[in-house]
């Protein structure tokens, strides 16, 4: 987003969105791409990277360690990593960036490999459940490492080095695998991780991680097997263009009645998206340049819904998606099953005049651990309802951008607060809005 010194911002609705945008790489793969750098023993170059505040952290966070990052031949689109002087940086300077992001966890396999230890300071990243890293921890203990858990952060050595190991996670968690991708590439030995998440994300970072020599089969049935190396050199690699800010930009064009062209916008990522679009109505094209979605004139469809793991529906997708459902004619039914505390943002869509009502039973036939732990996780929304606008607190990253497509949708001014949080992953947002035509105006 351009640099402003408010976080408000007043949207005027009622106007399709129309025009095109184009994204640019994934805001959950690029982080973790440079994490990957510093495994190496020579600069990496990563294209395609998003202007956006999660790399600003994770490249002052490297730098921090003793990586030298700097812009490549693409200006700030592309980063050269140098990870050749290495080192552990001091616990009060990565204090700086406790509360910020949740990628410092996935530091710890490489500088545990580069270094011997590593401090990981409270983890940041968006509200939308407790979050735990016990998979994390468990995880790299069984490759050897000790865990110390202390007031300001966790200290973690590895005493007699990492040994590769048999893991299966209780649940496909995407910062889980790539966590052991991380440690195994170099740890001595072979890890076989079963019940492995297999996200388009995880499988661009195994391609950089190849690049960069390591050895990873990925198996039937979520099985990865990594045979551990010595050492690893650099990578040049473009990462995979962003799947969820592309279905965000789909569903603003649904939810206002417009239509939008995401340049750069991948099909094979987006085929559950794909497909849960137009059983709702909505049209689209995919072009070897990107994807034209739009609403084709009358009505939506309410459609049954569950959120779920690779290959499965993205949690990221639900919120944008929910809006565009209170367009629908009848009753949408929405079962949130990756994390338990993601309907918050429907009490605002209330506000506006949507018709969501929000249960704590599955509606749906995914098994889900939050049905008998009484986590609000299911929805029913009613409609076609027409919205209002309201002052509103952006929630969460997703969360936020819905709040922006209903106050797209709805008749009247509505006031949108907090609106920084977009910055973290939606690069250049406040000029994409504007020249899709959306009336806004920062306060
Ligand atoms: N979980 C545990 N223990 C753990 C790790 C995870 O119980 O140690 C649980 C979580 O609480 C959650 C589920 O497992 O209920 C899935 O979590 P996962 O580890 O898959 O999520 P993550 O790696 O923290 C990434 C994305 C999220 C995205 C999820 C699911 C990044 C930086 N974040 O989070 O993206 O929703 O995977 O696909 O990659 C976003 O982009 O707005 C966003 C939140």
């Amino acid at each position: 987003m351009s640099r402003t010194n408010t976080d408000t911002m007043e949207v005027s609705g009622g106007t399709p969105l129309a025009g095109e945008i184009s994204v640019r790489g994934a805001k959950n793969l690029v982080p973790k791409a440079m994490v990957a750098a510093v495994l190496g023993d020579q600069p990496s170059t990563l294209t395609n990277v998003p202007r956006i505040s999660d790399v600003t952290i994770v490249r002052e966070l490297l730098e921090l360690h003793g990586v030298t990052v700097r812009d490549g031949a693409d200006g700030p689109h592309s980063l050269v990593l140098d990870p050749s002087r290495v080192e552990q940086a001091t616990m009060g300077d990565i204090e700086v960036h406790a509360g910020s992001s949740r990628i410092p966890i996935l530091l710890c396999g490489p500088l545990l490999h580069r270094v011997g230890h590593a401090f990981i300071p409270d983890l940041g990243g968006c509200r939308i459940g407790d979050r735990p890293i016990n998979f994390h921890l468990d995880a790299l203990r069984q490759f050897g490492a000790v865990v110390d858990k202390r007031p300001e952060g966790l200290q973690i050595t590895a005493p007699n080095g990492l040994t590769g190991t048999q893991l299966e996670l209780p649940y496909p968690s995407v910062g889980s695998t790539e966590q052991v991708l991380l440690t195994a590439v170099r740890a001595q030995g072979v890890t076989e991780l079963r019940n492995a998440a297999v996200e388009p994300e995880i499988i661009d970072l195994i391609c950089v991680l190849q690049k960069m020599g390591a050895i990873i089969n990925l198996d039937t049935d979520r099985v990865i097997r990594i045979t551990g190396v010595r050492r690893l050199g650099g990578y040049i690699h473009e990462a995979l263009p962003d799947r969820m800010e592309t279905a965000s930009w789909a569903c603003a064009a649904l939810a206002t009645g417009g239509e939008v062209f995401v340049r750069n916008a991948r099909q094979v990522d987006l085929m559950t998206f794909l497909n849960v679009y137009r059983r709702a109505g909505g049209e689209f094209m995919v072009t070897h340049e990107g994807i034209r979605f739009w609403h084709p004139g009358g009505k939506l469809n309410a459609v049954a819904l569950e959120t779920d793991v690779h290959p499965g529906f993205m949690t990221d997708w639900q919120q944008p998606l929910v809006v565009a459902l209170t367009q629908a004619t009848g009753l949408s039914i929405l079962h949130e099953t990756v994390y338990e505390n993601r309907l918050g943002f429907t009490e605002a869509l209330v506000r506006l005049g949507a018709q969501i009502q929000v249960f704590t039973d599955c509606l749906g036939a995914t098994p889900c651990r939050f049905g008998r732990r009484n986590y609000t996780h299911s929805a029913v929304i009613s409609g076609p309802t027409s919205l209002r606008g309201a002052d509103l607190t952006v929630p969460d990253l997703r969360g936020g951008f819905s709040y922006m497509i209903a106050a797209l949708a709805a008749q009247g001014r509505s006031t949108l607060r907090g609106i920084d949080i977009f910055a973290r992953g939606y690069e250049n947002f406040l000029p994409k809005l504007e020249g899709l035509g959306a009336q806004v105006d920062l306060r």
